[in-house]
């Protein structure tokens, strides 16, 4: 059984669904678990202190180790009160999973600066403020495992979530960079674009979803992720209903010529748009330029 004893971990949004769940398995499997959650409606407005304590509090009566905070990540001072509610309590923050998000659905014609801009904050900033309060502890330390949280909808698109979609993709490029440069200090990082059965898809996923796509489904990849023998870093994984596959940007053999034209491109659209053989990385693709 892959456990997390002396492990400590900030999970962002813990008070509701996955957060939830990924905060109740890691603590049940050892790990000292820092729940955060602002508590607010899933649009972002408001705050309470309940659901993060409501978590706490059955986290301890399993017998396990845990304390609530309800700063908000999207702030550089909430973050860092956050980072520092792990060092007080615990000592140490050897995890993160950056879960916490909320949603501000709107055809792309009818949304406002204050609907892009509020759902950018809470995802992108809020899981780069939370790494960045993190990762000097972890580097010093020489070890960490980060979780950022994609989404389907940024991976591929989706109707009504431009500013969703646009965060949930920007954390790809978060979680690839944060991969490299933590290499060094032991600091891995990846992102996975889940499905899973909570307040934020209650409403927009069949029925009959509920029962296969539980939260819990998606936490056994997070838990895995964390866990000191998981070697991956850079990797995005969809999950849900129980299923795990991994999603890679790949760039295909291409085109190439000297004479590069909008004609010679109209030509040789059909090369152009090949998949395979692909490449994986920056160096190959600036490779295969050459
Ligand atoms: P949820 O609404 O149940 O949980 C999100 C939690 O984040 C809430 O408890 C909320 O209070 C908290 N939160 C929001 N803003 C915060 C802030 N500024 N600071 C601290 N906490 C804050 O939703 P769910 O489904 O559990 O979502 C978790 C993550 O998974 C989100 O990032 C979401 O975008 C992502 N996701 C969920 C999918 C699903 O199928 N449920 C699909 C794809 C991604």
């Amino acid at each position: 059984m892959l456990r997390f004893d002396d492990r400590v971990a900030i999970i962002t949004g813990a008070g509701h669904g996955l957060g939830r769940a990924h905060a109740l398995l890691l603590a049940e499997r050892g790990a000292q678990v820092v729940v955060n959650d602002l508590g607010g409606a899933l649009d972002g407005t408001g705050a309470s202190t309940g659901p993060a304590a409501e978590v706490v509090e059955l986290i301890t009566k399993n017998g396990g180790r845990a304390v609530a905070n309800t700063d908000n990540v999207a702030t550089p001072e909430g973050a860092q009160a956050l980072v520092q509610t792990a060092v007080d309590a615990f000592g140490k923050v050897d995890i993160v999973v950056n879960n916490a998000g909320i949603l501000r659905d709107k055809s792309f014609g009818k949304m406002t600066v204050e609907d892009f801009d509020s759902v950018l904050a809470v995802h992108v900033r809020g899981s780069y403020l939370v790494s960045q309060a993190a990762y000097p502890l972890m580097k010093e330390a020489g070890h960490g495992r980060i979780v950022n949280t994609s989404s389907p909808a940024g991976l591929f698109g989706n109707f009504g979530q431009a500013n969703y979609s646009t965060a949930k993709m920007g954390l790809v490029g978060l979680t690839k960079t944060l991969a490299i440069e933590g290499a060094r200090n032991g600091i891995k990082a990846n992102a996975i674009a889940p499905i899973a059965w909570t307040r934020m898809t209650e409403a927009l996923l069949p029925a009959e979803f509920e029962e296969k796509f539980t939260p819990e489904r998606v936490s056994a990849l997070v838990a895995y992720l964390v866990h000191d023998s998981c070697e991956s870093s850079g990797e995005v994984f969809t999950v849900g209903g129980g299923r795990v596959a991994r999603v890679f940007v790949a760039e295909g053999p291409g085109w190439k010529t000297d004479d590069l034209t909008p004609e010679s491109i109209a030509g040789n659209w059909g090369s152009v748009m090949a998949e395979q053989p692909y490449v994986l990385t920056a160096g190959d693709s600036m490779k295969a330029m050459l």
